[in-house]
């Protein structure tokens, strides 16, 4: 199993639905840990309670992003992490830190990317008066939510839809979907070569309905 580390910044329930994947023994991902850039942030206890090493690297103890950086590189290490999936991580990784790791970092978006990337995307999608909107999991270059697509899923946008309600549905997904896409990296069925994700022949994407 492959070890993976999550990256979290606040709630955590991408968090808690890769955790809840990941306990069955055939996933072929193990989480080894869970960091935090906020101390505070609630996916940390959850991730303590689940029996998973739960590591605050608060970004305010330290004077730069470099030095928070290798912080959270020497918990990495200390854990053997080869994956890492970033999980409502709200910070952006340095292109080194990501370029040392290329194809091996994952990120959840809430959006149908390339569409809305950054914030309130959810407010922007109904503003944009989308019939469709979604959530996708990529391969992290970079350039902030513009590595290449692993997976991603659809929900319909509703007439009186609120951004919450919105977000709701998609949240939704997400905790089917990022497991989904985790598995198939994990299990090297699905890989980033030459700024591309390549999926192997076998794979056939969707969870079956
Ligand atoms: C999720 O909706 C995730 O897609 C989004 O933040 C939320 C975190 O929720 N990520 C981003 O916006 C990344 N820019 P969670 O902490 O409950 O998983």
């Amino acid at each position: 199993r492959k070890k993976t580390a999550i990256l979290i910044s606040g709630r955590g329930s991408n968090m808690s639905a890769l955790l809840r994947a990941a306990a069955d023994a055939d996933f072929p991902a193990e989480i080894v840990a869970v960091i935090s850039d906020n101390a505070d942030a609630p996916g940390l206890k959850a991730a303590e309670a689940a029996g998973v090493p739960a590591i605050a690297v608060p970004r305010a103890d330290f004077t730069d992003r470099a030095s928070h950086e290798a912080a959270m590189e020497a918990e990495l290490a200390e854990r053997e992490a080869e994956l890492i999936c970033l999980a409502g991580f709200m910070r952006l990784l340095s292109a080194g830190f990501v370029a040392r790791r290329e194809g091996r970092i994952l990120n959840i978006h809430p959006s149908l990317l390339p569409l809305f990337p950054g914030l309130h995307t959810h407010a922007r999608a109904i503003e944009a008066g989308m019939r469709v909107h979604g959530c996708t999991v990529h391969f992290v270059t970079p350039q902030m939510d513009a590595g290449p697509i692993i997976a991603q899923a659809a929900v319909p946008v509703l007439p009186g839809d609120t951004a919450d309600a919105l977000a709701g549905r998609v949240l939704q997904v997400e905790h089917r979907l990022y497991p989904l896409a985790l598995a198939l990296v994990a299990s090297g069925r699905a890989r980033m070569e030459n700024g591309r994700t390549m999926l192997s022949d076998a794979v056939e994407i969707g969870w079956g309905e």
